[in-house]
């Protein structure tokens, strides 16, 4: 039947809001696992997973190359790739694009907004790479990710994920405050609270020891308490 552009904007939009079909995503992985190792084509050339250890890395998978929310995206981590690499933090994406597709919306990107995406896209045409980490499916007939982001530790650790439909962007800022309380938490053996931000005061674990509930004048003084100074 022919489509006409009403009926296509209709379609794309009630694709977008149909947030039945698709089993959870993260589903496979969990935080602690070692993330899978792979091999694979990109735009900085074949690179594998495991020559990422010893930094921080953020592993993420967009839905598709030339969309609105995923061009938005790029722009803005690559605006603030400084601010990862202070973090001595790489970045890597990810999609079932071709490698020339890739490199076409990164010309496309440089031509438009006047930045270079200089981190490695990966290609994934096969999904192989994308199902060992949960983006997609075992059952998914929709051959696009949706984003995924895997906050990958110096040891290879997956130590924080978020799901995000295709339709919401990623917050910037936030990749980088869980990058920021993840390497907190590690330096200062802390916990960091709600909305923590960094430079704010970390807790410290709650006691084990039933003596100190007991002995505690405020109730809340043995499990609710400041860690000291920050590394
Ligand atoms: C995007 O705008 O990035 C997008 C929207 C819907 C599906 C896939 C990608």
């Amino acid at each position: 039947m022919y489509m006409t552009c009403n009926d296509r904007v209709k379609c794309y939009t009630d694709a977008m809001n149909d947030h039945t079909h698709t089993p959870p995503p993260c589903a496979g992985l969990r935080i602690g696992d070692v993330a899978p190792d792979f091999e694979a084509r990109s735009t900085i050339g074949p690179i594998r997973l495991s020559n990422f250890r010893k930094r921080w890395l953020v592993l993420f998978s967009h839905p598709a190359d030339f969309t609105p929310v995923c061009t938005t995206e790029f722009v803005a981590l690559a605006s603030e790739a400084a601010a990862f690499e202070k973090r001595d933090c790489a970045l890597m994406a990810l999609s079932v694009d071709s490698l020339f597709s890739h490199f076409a919306w990164l010309r496309m990107i440089r031509d438009r907004f006047g930045i270079e995406v200089r981190f490695p896209i990966v290609e994934d045409p096969t999904l192989v790479i994308g199902r060992a980490f949960g983006m997609v499916s075992a059952q998914d007939s929709d051959s696009a990710t949706v984003r995924t982001t895997f906050f990958i530790d110096p040891r290879g650790v997956i130590r924080a994920m978020t799901c995000y439909p295709a339709n919401l962007g990623r917050s910037v800022p936030e990749m980088l405050r869980i990058l920021d309380g993840l390497q907190a938490i590690d330096a200062n053996a802390a916990l960091a609270p709600a909305n923590w931000q960094p430079g704010e005061p970390l807790l410290s674990p709650p006691t084990n020891d039933l003596d100190e509930v007991f002995a505690a004048e405020d109730p809340t003084s043995w499990f609710l308490r400041n860690s000291g100074e920050q590394r």
